[in-house]
């Protein structure tokens, strides 16, 4: 297969230089292949000026990514020579707390398309309001990758990326030029990840497709986060082996499971794990802690409006109503907004 790209030099950024940013563009980045890739750092900006960044992972070894260029701020990559091409967002999905796509405006132009990594449902949408012509990728990953130091990442295992064309969420626009460009930019980040970037698990899909993915990870995230939480810091492994709470995350991930087909009119293809079987493989997951239980443990915001109020008021738009996701969303978004007020000595 062939590996070229084009003559043309394609120009890419990524905005959020954490974990799951710094790996997706560290397999993305090849000059020699016409792909150049930059990122806009914030905390560890100095760390990546300084010495790139440096990868240690369990699929590739490890090794430094010094990438095109890194800046600052969006405001200092926004006079790139040539503009963007792709503007990857790889930040935590916070819309409660910052609006990324006003964020990256000053990035997107007419050549350019937006590529989303990132956990949750709904995460789409205000790019899709603020951009109506432009092109937009989805994509979901299962890697497990943390930031150790600044500019230092770590992949713990798994590399799989799944990742299809944004219009509406239902491919339903009738826009067939925004439709042929999502295509496009899907099936280029595929063969560059595969081809190039050496990712085996690269999953390119149709529009439904990929938000059927995210609804199928919403089932593990959405039940086993808010409940790490709650239930006072367990990890997974020790959360589904106490049988109340097994029953819980086995309701929640139920609930998903039967109101995602709904929303999307398309069931869960047989290749996707039931709730039973993603319960019994998490017994195995010993030591793994949600990514919402660490960032509530170290007082920073939780991804709780894509994770939970998302769903379950795109739910609620088809009519379907998610008891067990509303009462995880109001008491975490309430145990959030009690500390932030207690912080500020207003309780
Ligand atoms: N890590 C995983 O294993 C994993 C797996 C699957 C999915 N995900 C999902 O992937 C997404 C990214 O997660 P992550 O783990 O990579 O998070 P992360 O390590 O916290 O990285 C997010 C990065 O975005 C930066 N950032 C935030 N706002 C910014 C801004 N305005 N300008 C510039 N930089 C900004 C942060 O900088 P600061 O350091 O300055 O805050 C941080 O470096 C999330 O939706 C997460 O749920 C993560």
């Amino acid at each position: 297969m062939a590996k070229q790209t084009s003559d043309r030099k394609v120009n890419i950024v990524f905005i959020g230089a954490g974990a799951v940013g710094c790996f997706y563009a560290s397999r993305l980045h090849h000059p020699e292949n016409s792909l150049h890739v930059s990122l806009v750092a914030r905390s560890n900006y100095k760390a990546i000026e300084q010495s790139g960044v440096q990868l240690k992972t369990r699929t590739f070894g490890d090794y430094t990514f010094q990438p095109e260029a890194a800046y600052p701020s969006v405001q200092a990559a926004a006079g790139a020579e040539g503009g963007w091409d792709f503007i990857f967002v790889t930040t935590k999905a916070l819309p409660d707390v910052s609006d990324d796509s006003e964020m990256i405006t000053p990035l997107v132009g007419s050549k350019s398309c937006i590529v989303l990594i990132q956990n949750g449902v709904g995460v789409e949408e205000p790019f899709r309001k603020r951009f109506p012509q432009t092109p937009i990728v989805s994509a979901v990953t299962i890697v497990s990758a943390e930031q150790i130091s600044p500019g230092v990442i770590r992949q713990n295992r798994w590399t799989r990326v799944s990742i299809g064309p944004f219009t509406d969420g239902l491919g339903k626009t009738g826009d067939t030029e925004l439709e042929r460009r999502g295509h496009q930019a899907t099936e280029d980040l595929t063969r560059w990840w595969t081809d190039l970037g050496g990712i085996k698990d690269v999953e390119p899909h149709d529009e439904v497709g990929l938000q059927t993915v995210r609804w199928h990870k919403l089932c593990i995230n959405a039940a086993m986060n808010p409940s790490a939480v709650l239930s006072g810091g367990r990890g997974n492994a020790s959360m589904v082996t106490d049988p109340e709470l097994r029953q819980h995350l086995a309701g929640v991930m139920h609930e998903i499971w039967d109101a995602a087909p709904k929303i999307l009119g398309r069931p869960f293809p047989d290749s996707m794990a039931r709730p039973e079987r993603i319960l019994k493989s998490t017994e195995r997951n010993v030591g793994a802690r949600p990514s919402m239980l660490l960032d509530w443990e170290a007082g920073r915001p939780m991804e709780v409006e894509v994770i939970l109020g998302n769903p379950v008021r795109i739910a609620r738009e088809s009519g379907v109503e998610m008891p067990r996701l509303q009462t995880l969303y109001a008491l975490v978004r309430s145990a959030q907004e009690m500390r932030k007020q207690a912080l500020k000595g207003k309780l």
